[in-house]
This record gives C-alpha cells, sequence and structure tokens, in this order.
C-alpha cells in the first residue's frame, strides 16, 4: 500500500519526514568515517523502504557533518536526488573553539549557510528552507530579501520556520513575499504544550501553514525506552488491536489532530525506523476517543 510522494512536491503532502540530526558520527570537529556513511545509508534505505520521501536537516547537525554524510549517499547514487524532498534549515550558530551559540538571521548570513549547505549535500538546490529559531534581532525586510533572492535563483523551492509562534509567524508573513508553507516545532505526546495552548496550530491551520513535529517519539518515551507505566501499556495495546506498531500509535496521535502533524523521526536504528511505515502509508486509525485515552493518560489527570 506504500503512497510514495514523487520529489519536488508540496512538502506538506508528506506524512512524515526522516529527520538526519542522528547521521554523520559525534557532535565534534572530527570528519565523519565509512561507518557513519554506511549507517547513513542503512537508516536512508530504511526510509525509503518505510515509503518516507522527505528528508529534513540543519547546517548545524554534527557541526555539517550530517549533510555531508547524505551528501556523500546523494553522489553514490545518482537516482537518489530525483526521488526525494530535501529540506534543510539556517538560523543558529554553533559554539566552536570556546564561542558563544546564537541566533542569526541577517540576509547575507542566511545566503551564506545555503550556499555551503548545497555544497555539503551535493546538490543544486533543497526544497524546503527553514529558519531554525526566531532572532530577536530579526528584519523581515532582509529575511524577505534573501529568501526572494534564493527562490529567484532555483537555489530553494519553498520556505518555512521551525520554532516559532502565531504572533511571530504573523510577523514574518506580513513582510515575506514567498510562501511561509511550514513551521517545525516540538511536539510528542510526551511534550503537548502546543496541543493544549491553542494559537500557533490554529494560526498554522488558518493560513495553510504545515505543522512539522520534531522529537515526534519522545525519545522512546511509550515505546520501549521509557518505563512501562498506564500511557505505555495503552500505546501497546492500540497497537495490538489495530495490526501495527506503537511508534505507529505515538505518530498517529499527532497526524490525527486537525493541523495534520507531520512527524519528524529521528532515529537512526533502520528497525525502528521500517516500525513508523504505517504512519508513512496510511491515514491514522485512531477514533476521537482513542485520541483523547491517550491524551489523558499522557497528561496524568482527568480534563476539568
Ligand atoms: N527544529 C528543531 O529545532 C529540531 C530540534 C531537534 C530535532 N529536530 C529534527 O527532528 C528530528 C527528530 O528529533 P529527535 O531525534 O529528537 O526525535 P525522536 O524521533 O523522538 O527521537 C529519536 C531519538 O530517540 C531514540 N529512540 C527512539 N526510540 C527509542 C527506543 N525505543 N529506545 C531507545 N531510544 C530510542 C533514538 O535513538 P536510536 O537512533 O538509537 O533509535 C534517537 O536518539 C531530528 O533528526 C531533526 O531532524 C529539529
Amino acid at each position: 500500500m506504500s503512497t510514495e510522494i514523487a520529489a519536488g512536491t508540496d512538502v506538506r503532502e508528506h506524512r512524515i519526514l526522516y529527520g538526519c540530526m542522528g547521521l554523520g558520527g559525534g557532535w565534534d570537529t572530527e570528519p565523519y568515517t565509512a561507518a557513519d556513511v554506511d549507517t547513513a545509508e542503512a537508516a536512508v534505505r530504511a526510509a525509503l523502504d518505510a515509503g518516507i520521501t522527505a528528508f529534513d536537516h540543519a547546517d548545524i547537525y554534527k557541526h555539517g557533518k550530517a549533510e555531508a554524510v547524505f551528501g556523500e549517499l546523494l553522489a553514490r547514487d545518482p537516482q537518489l536526488r530525483g526521488r526525494i524532498t530535501l529540506q534543510t534549515k539556517c538560523g543558529i550558530r554553533v559554539p566552536a573553539r570556546g564561542r558563544v551559540g546564537l541566533y542569526d538571521l541577517r540576509a547575507d548570513t542566511i545566503r551564506q549557510r545555503v550556499a555551503e549547505s548545497l555544497e555539503r549535500l551535493r546538490t543544486d538546490h533543497v526544497d524546503v528552507l527553514l529558519l531554525h529559531r526566531p532572532d530577536p534581532l530579526m528584519e523581515p525586510a532582509q529575511i524577505a530579501a534573501a529568501f526572494a533572492d534564493l527562490h529567484r535563483q532555483g537555489l530553494v523551492r519553498q520556505f518555512g520556520v521551525s520554532n516559532m509562534d502565531a504572533s511571530t509567524i504573523g510577523f514574518l508573513r506580513a513582510q515575506v513575499s514567498v510562501p511561509l508553507v511550514v513551521n517545525q516545532v516540538e511536539l510528542s505526546l510526551a511534550r503537548r504544550e502546543l496541543v493544549e495552548s491553542p494559537g500557533t496550530l490554529e494560526h498554522c491551520r488558518a493560513h495553510g501553514i504545515g505543522v512539522q513535529a520534531w522529537g515526534p517519539l519522545a525519545r522512546g518515551r511509550y515505546t520501549g525506552a521509557g518505563p512501562d507505566d498506564e500511557t505505555t501499556r495503552l500505546v501497546a495495546e492500540l497497537a495490538e488491536r489495530k495490526g501495527t506498531t506503537p511508534e505507529t500509535i505515538v505518530l498517529w496521535w499527532l497526524r490525527r489532530h486537525p493541523a495534520r502533524i507531520a512527524p519528524v523521526i529521528g532515529t537512526a536504528r533502520p528497525e525502528r525506523i521500517r516500525a513508523c511505515r504505517d504512519a508513512a502509508n496510511a491515514e491514522p486509525d485512531l477514533s476521537h476517543d482513542e485520541w483523547y485515552q491517550l491524551w489523558i493518560s499522557a497528561r496524568g489527570a482527568a480534563l476539568p
């Protein structure tokens, strides 16, 4: 029942993305190794097998090594780039040799970071560029100019933001001429703040902005890595009843929300990636009441 989505499609069409932050070896500036490339290849193959064809990066992941190993895979398999949607982010400067990390969304920085990402990824364009975090010093006119240039030059097809609330998105949308099509935020059964405090998700729905969830598996909290508590048991029970995996239930909880939240899964283990297959290929099979059962169990208290 695989419904693989063609490359170059609107990123909002993807039910799920594979997050590449776990690829490329360690968080250091040592070069990546052949073993790191093999790990990345196994993960990407597992994602494609599971029907996942959108890949999420950031310039900073593993100090650029996540993009670099991915670029090596693209160079090894010339067909691959045409099969996938490639998303990256810019806007965070990570600490290097004692300097502090900071945010930087100045126009020249955005242009420069995209050029560096394209070089590491060994591609002539990315499908989607996200601003990684809001920068208190950002000037929307500068972001607008950088986005317009990148779009005109064919270097970036679609644009979006990450970790931004409704008012910040509205502030940017008023001045940026290209559409902002995605907001990537932390969301899972364990991190429910945006579901529980209306504002950001509703703004996204009202303006046709797709929501992507980072940390959607809650680092395995309900699928083997956390305590054997009531929610973990409920997730397992629903998985068994529906003939799917606990990972899929946790991801369906996001997909079942009317914002049709697209999880960005970050496990590098092929078997865990494959366990997400039904979330990539099927519409969520969770009733209204089952969705509430999961929510109430995870929040640990009855609704008021
Ligand atoms: N926009 C942002 O600010 C932002 C921030 C963070 C991440 N992201 C993106 O979101 C993606 C996903 O984020 P995430 O990695 O936090 O999400 P996640 O998918 O919730 O968690 C994946 C992590 O949890 C571990 N894990 C999952 N299931 C497990 C289990 N059953 N037992 C033990 N460990 C388990 C994985 O380890 P294994 O690899 O060993 O399975 C991996 O380290 C990233 O790759 C990145 O693309 C974006």
